[in-house]
C-alpha cells in the first residue's frame, strides 16, 4: 500500500518535470547554443544511455539534462518494495524467493593465478566470469567467494595469467559489496579467495567456453548432484560446517536469454559490478579536455592492434565504415561536431585514421594528444597495465554524444551494452539483430561489415560467434 502511494508520488512529479522540461524547454529562444541543447535533448530523450547516475559512464554533470532524469523515472518501480518485481530490476524478488544456505560458498575460477584459483582471459573475460559467478551463487543460494584475477604480460599480450591480483585491482568492490547489501541483502561476500575457516571443497566438472551454459536452476542442479557424489545434501552444511563450490570454467557460463533475464537481472548484475573508480576517474580527466567539447564528439573503438584476427573485421574495413559513419552522423545533426576520439592501442593505425578524416574536417584525438599538457595524469596513464588502460578508454567512450565500435570485441560490445543499459528495450535485440539469423552459437548478417545500431551508439557487425546471451 505505501509502495503503491510512493509509485503514485513519484509518478506525478516525473509527470510534471517532464511537462515542464519538455515543453518549456520547446520555447527556448533559437539562438546556436539552443539549437546545440535542444540537439543533445532529443538524444539524451531517444537514448538515455546516461540517465542513471550510478551508471558507469555517466556522463560530466554538464552534459547530463534534468529531462534524461525525467523520462527514465517515468516507469517509477519502487526500489524499497520487497514485493515489487520490479525493484533493482527484480533482483530483490530474486533473492527473497531464493532457497538460502548457510555455510555454503561458490567461488569461480578458471584455473589460473598462483593456487588455481583465480579468473584469467583479459579484463572483459574476468569481468565476465565475476559477473556470471554472482548470477550462479544466487542460483545456489550460495554466498560468494570474489576470486582474484590475473593480469596479462606486458611483454607478451596474450599471455592472461601473469600476476595475481585481488580483483578490486579492475572492479570497485566496495561497491558491490555496499549495492549487494541493499539488492540482495541474503547474499553473504567474501573478498579474494578468502577460504578461511572452509576445509569442504566441492569441484564441478569444469566447463569449456562452449558448453551449454547455465540457466534457470542448472546450476543449482549441479551443485546438489556434486553434493550426492560425496553423500551429502544442503542440509549437511551449516554456518559451522561450511562449504566451498569451486567451480571452474573459461567465459559466457550463464545464458540471461533462456533464463529470460536479460532485460532484468542482467541489467541488475551489471550496474553491480563497476570498474575501479580510480581508473574511471583517469577516464574522466580526459573527457573534461575542451577538444572534447563536454561529451559532444564522436568516439571510436578502432580494433587494430596486431593480434587482431582478420576474421574479426579487418582495420581496413573497420576504419573505411567508421569514415562513411561519422559522415553520416555530421550531416545528421543540426551543429557542428568535429572532434573525433579514437581508442587503438596501435599508433600507427591511428595514424592511418586520422589521415582520412582530417581531409574532411574532422580533429582526430586520442589520449596521448589530449594528455599532452597534462603530464602528471599522462604519466599516471602511462604507469598503467594494457587492461587498465583498457578501464580508462572505456569511460571516455562511454561518454561520448556518439559512438561506434566493432561487435566482434568483447570490448566494443560492453561499451555498447553500458551506453544503452538503461534503455527500455535491448539494444541488441531492437538494433543490431533485427535482419540476421543464428545457428547454434554463430550469427550471420544481412549485411556483414556494414555498421548498424542506434542515433548515439553503433557497431560494425561481423558474422561470427555471438556471445550477448550470456554478455557481459
Ligand atoms: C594461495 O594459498 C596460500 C595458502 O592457502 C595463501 O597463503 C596465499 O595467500 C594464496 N595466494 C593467493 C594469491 O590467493
Ligand atoms: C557414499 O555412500 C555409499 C553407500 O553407503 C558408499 O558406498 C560410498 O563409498 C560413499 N561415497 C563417499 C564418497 O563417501
Ligand atoms: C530449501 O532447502 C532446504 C534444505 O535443502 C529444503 O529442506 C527445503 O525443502 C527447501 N525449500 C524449498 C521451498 O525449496
Ligand atoms: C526459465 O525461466 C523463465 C522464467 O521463469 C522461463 O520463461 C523459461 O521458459 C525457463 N526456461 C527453461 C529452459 O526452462
Ligand atoms: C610536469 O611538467 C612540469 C612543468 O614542465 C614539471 O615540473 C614536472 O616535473 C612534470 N611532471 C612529470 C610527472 O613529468
Amino acid at each position: 500500500m505505501l509502495g503503491q502511494q510512493r509509485t503514485l508520488v513519484v509518478s506525478v512529479v516525473a509527470a510534471l518535470v517532464v511537462y515542464l522540461v519538455y515543453f518549456h524547454g520547446r520555447r527556448i529562444p533559437e539562438s546556436f547554443h539552443a539549437i546545440q541543447e535542444s540537439e543533445i535533448f532529443k538524444i539524451t530523450d531517444d537514448n538515455t544511455h546516461h540517465a542513471s547516475p550510478t551508471t558507469p559512464g555517466s556522463l560530466p554533470s554538464d552534459v547530463s539534462t534534468p529531462s534524461a532524469n525525467a523520462f527514465s523515472a517515468t516507469p517509477a518501480p519502487d526500489p524499497l518494495d520487497p514485493d515489487s518485481s520490479d525493484a533493482f530490476d527484480g533482483l530483490l524478488h530474486l533473492c527473497k524467493e531464493t532457497n538460502w544456505t548457510d555455510g555454503l560458498w561458490v567461488q569461480c575460477h578458471s584455473n589460473c593465478g598462483d593456487n588455481s584459483t583465480s579468473m584469467c582471459g583479459g579484463l572483459n573475460n574476468a569481468r565476465n566470469r565475476v559477473q556470471t559467478c554472482l548470477r550462479l551463487a544466487i542460483d545456489t543460494g550460495a554466498g560468494m567467494i570474489i576470486p582474484s584475477a590475473t593480469t596479462r604480460d606486458e611483454n607478451d599480450l596474450v599471455n592472461t595469467n601473469d600476476k595475481t591480483v585481488c580483483a578490486d585491482f579492475f572492479w570497485n568492490m566496495g561497491y558491490m559489496q555496499e549495492a549487494l547489501a541493499e539488492q540482495c541483502p541474503q547474499l553473504q561476500i567474501r573478498q579474494c579467495d578468502d577460504r578461511s575457516g572452509i576445509t569442504k571443497v566441492i569441484e564441478p566438472k569444469f566447463r569449456l567456453y562452449k558448453e551449454a551454459a547455465h540457466s534457470n536452476t542448472t546450476f543449482r542442479e549441479l551443485v546438489r548432484y556434486t553434493l550426492e557424489q560425496d553423500n551429502m545434501t544442503f542440509a549437511d552444511i551449516t554456518p559451522s560446517s561450511p562449504a566451498v563450490v569451486s567451480f571452474g570454467d573459461t567465459y559466457i557460463g550463464f545464458n540471461y536469454m533462456v533464463a529470460a533475464e536479460l532485460s532484468t537481472i542482467r541489467k541488475a548484475l551489471f550496474k553491480v559490478l563497476k570498474f575501479n573508480r580510480d581508473l574511471l576517474d583517469l577516464g574522466d580527466q580526459i573527457l573534461k579536455s575542451d577538444e572534447l567539447h563536454q561529451g559532444a564528439f564522436i568516439g571510436v573503438h578502432l580494433r587494430g592492434e596486431n593480434d587482431w584476427p582478420g576474421g574479426f573485421g579487418t582495420v581496413q574495413t573497420q576504419m573505411e565504415a567508421y569514415v562513411a559513419e561519422i559522415q553520416k552522423i555530421k550531416a545528421s545533426v543540426s551543429y557542428e561536431i568535429k572532434a573525433v576520439y579514437v581508442s587503438c592501442g596501435d599508433s600507427t593505425a591511428i595514424r592511418a585514421f586520422r589521415e582520412m578524416l582530417v581531409p574532411l574536417g574532422f580533429v582526430v584525438h586520442d589520449k596521448w594528444t589530449l594528455l599532452a599538457k597534462q603530464n602528471e595524469t599522462l604519466a599516471r596513464v602511462e604507469a598503467l597495465g594494457f587492461d587498465q588502460k583498457g578501464i580508462v578508454e572505456y569511460q571516455v567512450l562511454v561518454g561520448a554524444q556518439f559512438w561506434i565500435g566493432i561487435i566482434t570485441s568483447s570490448f566494443s560490445s560492453l561499451i555498447a551494452y553500458a551506453r544503452t543499459v538503461d534503455d527500455t528495450d535491448d539494444f541488441f535485440e531492437t538494433s543490431i539483430f533485427p535482419g540476421s539469423s543464428k545457428s547454434g552459437l554463430d550469427r550471420g548478417y544481412s549485411e556483414p561489415n556494414t555498421v548498424k545500431g542506434s542515433l548515439n551508439t553503433k557497431l560494425m557487425v561481423v558474422d561470427g560467434t555471438d556471445i550477448m546471451e550470456a554478455f557481459p
